[in-house]
């Protein structure tokens, strides 16, 4: 090798050494709902809990951590996916600190919602609280690594919300209120507004590089097509179609806010076609049941209903789409998290 190729060499190597260090995102910060919840719940007098068997049973060491599945979820695999650890840990756990965080925090809560009525109907954090809960984590990140190191962490961390689907079903389409007050169409157009405020706020806060996900193929979880009976346990389309129409007006606002925001790298994530496809051929992603989960009868456990004693509970909840019957399983939650990683966040990558 002459000492020209070697010289080159040594600097290529330099040069992938430095980019392989310094990260382009040194932290994962998450808000939203149970789909991105690890347990912030615990800590949160509500019954939308899951910190008990036979959820976290695939998890390491088998521990039900508070995540709504039985391992992991979609941020834990993002994270590990960015090279940063391959968990996300809930802002209220006081197992972790402000250095574990400093690479990670979900401040997410099952249960909430866009809409304050949403997170009202089971008491648990509406999505105010939790940017006043990351507002206080800043103040920790400042005081522990120095105002300059935490200013760049919030500056290039990776924003990712997972939030909308309890406006819905839990709110919108169960209690009255919602649906007395706006047509669905106008109740979109609501949620779309609190949205914006939420990003407008998390830009004002520093933060540059944000996902916004997508409604999942809301009518396709087992629980709504438990009550779908008419049509054969089907999909209930009209959920489906309102999940369709949402994730247009969040892309849509996804382009204003690009234009309109400052630096803002703002991309929408969209889960709805791939858990679709999951769940339309199941066999072609190498599962045996989409149609109900794997948790007890599958068709309306989870929470406290998703017993550790059923007799139904299935022995291999890889071989099922779903884990209960409303939160997919993990091996689910890595498909998707590798489908928005290579289609939305690789630019950040
Ligand atoms: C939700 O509640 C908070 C706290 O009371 C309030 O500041 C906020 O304006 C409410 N959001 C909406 C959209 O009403
Ligand atoms: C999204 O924006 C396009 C182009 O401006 C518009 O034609 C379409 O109606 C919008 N969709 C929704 C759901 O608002």
């Amino acid at each position: 090798m002459g000492s020209y190729t070697i010289v080159m060499l040594c600097i290529l190597f330099f040069i992938l050494t430095v980019t392989k260090i310094r990260a382009k995102v040194p932290a994962i910060i998450v808000f939203g709902d149970s789909s991105v919840d690890a347990g912030n719940n615990n800590q949160v007098p509500t019954i939308a809990r899951s910190n008990f068997e036979p959820y976290g049973r695939d998890f390491s060491g088998g521990k039900p951590t508070g995540r709504f599945c039985n391992g992991r979820i979609p941020t834990d695999f993002i994270s590990e996916a960015f090279g940063l650890r391959p968990i996300v840990p809930a802002y209220l756990d006081p197992t972790y600190g402000i250095l574990d965080f400093a690479v990670g925090v979900t401040f997410a809560s099952a249960g909430t919602g866009y809409d304050n009525a949403t997170s009202d109907v089971l008491g648990v954090i509406p999505l105010w609280k939790e940017v006043n809960y990351y507002i206080d984590y800043q103040d920790k990140l400042k005081a522990s690594l120095g105002e300059k190191k935490a200013l760049e962490t919030i500056g290039e961390a990776l924003y990712v919300i997972s939030i909308g689907t309890n406006d819905f079903l839990e709110n919108y389409y169960t209690l009255p209120q919602r649906r007395r007050q706006y047509t669905v169409d106008v109740y979109q157009e609501f949620l779309i507004g609190i949205a914006r405020n939420f990003i407008i706020e998390l830009h004002n806060l520093g933060a540059r590089k944000i996902s916004l996900g997508g409604l999942p193929p809301m009518g396709c979880m087992p629980l709504q097509r438990a009550q779908n009976q008419e049509n054969g346990n089907d999909c209930m389309e009209i959920y489906n179609i309102v999940a369709m129409s949402f994730n247009e007006k969040l892309n849509n606002l996804t382009m204003e806010l690009n234009k309109d925001l400052h630096g803002l790298k703002l991309v929408f994530s969209n889960p709805y076609f791939i858990l679709l496809d999951i769940i339309k051929k199941p066999s072609l992603y190498g599962f045996d049941v989409s149609r109900r989960g794997c948790c007890g009868t599958g068709t309306f456990e989870m929470g406290s209903a998703c017993d550790e004693l059923s007799p139904f509970t299935c022995k291999d909840a890889n071989k099922y789409v779903f884990w209960d019957a409303f939160h997919p399983s993990e091996r689910t939650n890595k498909i998707i998290a590798d489908y928005v990683v290579k289609t939305s966040l690789h630019k950040f990558l």
